[in-house]
């Protein structure tokens, strides 16, 4: 879409107060690993309702703990089911406090989990989500072809017991207010074929590499690479309250958006700077 020169100014310049107004309110609630340019990077517990004091986000992308026993360097991965639910519960209706009206919301998270006993996780957390306020949207299938989950068959050959998995991932799309997007630069940076492609909603590319990485469960670039695109202007600013190794806020600083992560664990926090620092020159 075409737009004035100086209205653009006047959007770009709406969204670097917030961002200023985000790093004085946060002095007092976490630390601040990194304010560089568009990127803002938090170390901090997202249970928290006080780290952001008002609503600033356009879009959040993020994954939050599976609580499949995942081994991350400090936040315990194995809960019972119910105090999962109870940990979401919180964080989501957290972010529901912070995103701005008609902002987005791509939760990545798995279909169902038979660790521990099969829970059906992406029904529950996206009934949750509506439960805070969330509205509903769609549900983007994720077919990361990871083949290493069909091993466990239960009964084999036999009716007794037979195990089902999916090895596919959720994005369930929620919003908040109406999902039409009048706020914001209103300039969008998604080609034709991408828009095609993308708005069917079954997506396939692979998993990240957590050695690669450097950390037990990132997701690929690609994952927020799309969302963005899809489902953001230029200049929105962007949230993962579950930063990790920063895949977020990488992309979203090379796609020309304000973005800010938290992240309990200074480790992480410290690998997710190395990677702003280092990958955000890169235009893919
Ligand atoms: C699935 S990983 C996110 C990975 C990220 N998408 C990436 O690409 O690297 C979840 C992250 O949430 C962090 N975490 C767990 N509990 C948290 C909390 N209460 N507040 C903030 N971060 C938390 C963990 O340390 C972990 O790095």
């Amino acid at each position: 879409m075409l737009i004035e020169e100086n209205e653009i100014e006047i959007k770009e310049e709406i969204n670097s107060k917030d961002f200023e107004l985000i790093v004085n309110n946060f002095k007092d609630t976490g630390k601040i690993i990194l304010n560089r340019k568009k990127s803002l990077l938090l170390n901090g517990d997202v249970l928290q309702e006080n780290l952001f004091d008002k609503e600033y986000f356009d879009l959040i992308i993020t994954s939050p703990p599976y609580n499949v026993d995942i081994k991350y360097n400090s936040h315990n991965d194995d809960l019972s089911y119910d105090e999962y639910l109870e940990f979401s519960e919180i964080w989501i209706k957290n972010c529901y406090k912070w995103t701005k009206n008609q902002g987005r919301f791509c939760l990545n998270i798995p279909l169902d989990k038979n660790k521990g006993g099969q829970k059906s996780v992406g029904a529950d957390l996206t009934t949750i989500a509506q439960k805070v306020g969330w509205k509903y949207h769609a549900t983007i299938i994720w077919n990361e072809g990871n083949i290493s989950r069909r091993t466990a068959w239960g009964s084999w050959l036999s009716a007794t017991a037979p195990y089902v998995i999916a090895p596919v991932e959720l994005i369930v799309v929620l919003y908040k207010g109406e999902w039409k997007k009048t706020n914001g630069s209103k300039i969008s940076d998604i080609t034709k074929k991408e828009f095609m492609e993308w708005t069917n909603g079954l997506w396939t590319f692979n998993g990240e590499s957590k050695k690669r990485i450097g950390h037990p469960a990132p997701f690929p670039l690609e994952l927020p690479y799309r969302c963005i695109k899809l489902f953001s202007f230029i200049d929105d600013i962007v949230f993962d309250p579950f930063a990790g190794s920063g895949t977020t806020l990488v992309v979203a600083n090379n796609t020309n958006r304000y973005s800010v992560g938290v992240e309990i664990d200074l480790k992480y926090c410290e690998l997710a700077k190395q990677r702003i620092l280092n990958e955000t020159a890169i235009f893919f």
